[in-house]
């Protein structure tokens, strides 16, 4: 099982970078592709690192954030027999507040057209933890459990921020590997321990093996990091690749815990799992 990294915020050597993130899984006869960045350097990186959209069979969005859906529609079109495995929230019109107003922050207008249009024997309402192919699955909606965790922030339904957007399609990805679970996730919106748990549980499995993807620890205090690095700690995990949203603070505090072990993950990375 090999996976490169095809966009995150740092860009590896010779590749782009752009706020998001997408990550390819070669699980051998099938692939999927986890996420889609914003739509602007998915398809140069791919074919920069030998990675052939056209054969994706699966195509997870993560949760419907621009920087994780915007290269539905350009994906979608290269990989004709792909499936999209999304939340039915993944379209909803959301908004990001700060104190110049709101930002519109989800699906770009052409995917949430694209995924409308698209028949509906290619589309997976992800509403529970479902398998995509064998060793591959799903979380659906993650309950936030953690007390330390805020899976909040400024995210809002309306451009007003009067209605807080709860990013209920919040979901992970899980490989089964010989050497335990390996956890994708996208932006972690629904804290990274109550993700971590909830796709251990999900794939019955006990050992956590690596943890890729954005941890969305940027704004994080000093508290709930140490308690988030302390409850990564009691999982154990052999490698860890904070990418995209996850935060340099919180990218330092990981790499003071485990050391070699945290690889802050860059576009173009990539990583093989037998
Ligand atoms: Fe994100
Ligand atoms: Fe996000």
């Amino acid at each position: 099982m090999r996976m490169t990294v095809l966009v995150d915020d740092r860009p590896g050597p010779g590749l782009s970078a752009e706020h998001g993130f997408s990550l390819w899984v070669d699980a051998g006869e099938r692939h999927v592709l986890f996420d889609t960045g914003q739509g602007g350097v998915v398809e140069k990186n791919a074919r920069i690192t030998g990675v052939d959209l056209a054969t994706a069979d699966a195509i997870v969005l993560s949760h419907g954030h621009y920087d994780h859906t915007g290269g539905l529609d350009s994906t979608l079109s290269l990989a004709p027999g792909s499936v999209v495995y999304c939340h039915p929230a993944v379209t909803r019109k959301r908004y990001s507040i700060g104190s110049r107003g709101g930002t519109v922050v989800g699906m770009p207008g052409p995917c949430r057209d694209t995924l409308d249009a698209l028949p509906v024997e290619r589309k997976r309402w992800v509403v529970k933890a479902i398998t995509v192919c064998s060793g591959v699955g799903l979380t659906g909606p993650i309950p936030r459990g953690t007390a330390y965790e805020d899976t909040g922030g400024p995210f809002f339904l309306d451009p007003e921020g009067t209605v807080p957007d709860p990013i209920e399609d919040d979901m992970a990805m899980w490989l089964e590997t010989g050497h335990g679970l390996v956890v994708l996730t996208g932006c972690s919106h629904a804290g990274l321990i109550n993700t971590i748990e909830n796709a251990l549980r999900e794939a019955h499995a006990e050992k956590l093996h690596a943890v890729i993807g954005g941890f969305h620890l940027g704004n994080a205090d000093h508290r709930r990091l140490r308690m988030t690095v302390e409850a990564l700690q009691a999982f154990r995990p052999s490698m860890v690749v904070p990418c995209h949203c996850s935060g340099t603070d919180a990218i330092d505090a990981l790499t003071s815990a485990f050391g070699d072990r945290v690889r802050p993950g860059t576009s173009g990375d990539s990583f093989h799992f037998s």
